[in-house]
């Protein structure tokens, strides 16, 4: 608990904090992560589900993933971790979440600066004329798959597939983010995919403590994470934003 309140005492003071969040954050909300257990590379090989060059060979067998994906997306609601970190936004003491993921849950649950450095899932992109729609469950029913209206292309998630770049708007906004805040919190992310892994590691470098919400270590731990707080996020930053008072 020393802990908990040394880190409260910290973002009282300072202010200035940036959260770096990964899929950890939205398993409250009823969405596996990546890796591990239920993971869902476990079940998808990632180079044949998540790859662009396999999108635009098979673009048919990769929807019937992403269909399954959106619909989990479209039935989760945010989870008490969501709620503190647009809790603090509201309170003045975070600059910003940088998300990995692409669910949206952050913006439902109130965050209203959030760089999505690997897209988002409810909206489309066309792979032909790069126009963009919103995704709903309509477009989730389109069979084999939905296309452009405008070229006939395939349409795909506006997300970062493998073999695709980081939107380099967000690329630009997420560095000065990390290197300009005083803490960082770390939550709920394996840490092994880059180039948003080094964000961490940009943020300690530039002076900032790091805080670290994760049910196992990670990389990060032993590295660079001033606190690590082993536990879910939906426990930890609650208990966390109480001990920091109104
Ligand atoms: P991973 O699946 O790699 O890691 C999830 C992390 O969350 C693990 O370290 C878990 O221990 C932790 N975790 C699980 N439940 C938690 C909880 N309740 N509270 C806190 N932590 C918890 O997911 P990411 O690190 O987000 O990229 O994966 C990074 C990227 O890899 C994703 O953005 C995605 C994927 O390929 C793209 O789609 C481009």
């Amino acid at each position: 608990m020393d802990d908990y309140r040394r880190v409260a005492d910290l973002i009282r003071e300072h202010g200035n904090v940036v959260a770096f969040t990964g899929s950890g954050i939205s398993v409250e909300s009823g969405i596996p992560t990546f890796r591990g257990g239920q993971g869902l590379w476990e079940k998808y090989d990632p180079m044949e589900y998540a790859h662009i060059d396999a999108f635009r060979r098979n673009p048919e067998k990769v929807w019937n993933m992403l269909r399954e994906m959106a619909n989990v997306i479209f039935a989760a609601n945010p989870s008490p971790a969501h709620r503190a970190l647009a809790e603090l936004e509201n309170r003045g003491l975070l600059n910003a979440v940088i998300t990995q993921n692409v669910d949206g849950l952050h913006q439902t649950a109130g965050s209203r600066n959030v760089i999505e450095y690997h897209g988002n899932h409810r909206r489309l992109v066309c792979v032909g004329c790069s126009g963009k729609i919103d995704f709903t469950e309509s477009e989730a029913r389109q069979i084999p798959y939905p296309i452009c209206e405008r070229c006939l292309a395939p349409l795909k998630p506006d997300v970062v597939f493998f073999g695709e770049a980081i939107p380099m708007v967000e690329m630009v906004r997420a560095n000065e983010e990390a290197r300009r805040c005083k803490v960082m919190f770390v939550i709920g992310t394996s840490g092994v995919v880059y180039p948003a892994a080094d964000l961490p590691f940009l943020a300690k470098s530039s002076g900032a403590t790091i805080v670290e919400i994760n049910l196992e270590e990670t990389p990060f731990t032993s590295s660079i994470s001033n606190f690590f707080f082993a536990g879910s996020a939906s426990t930890v930053l609650p208990a966390i934003l109480e001990l920091i008072g109104t």
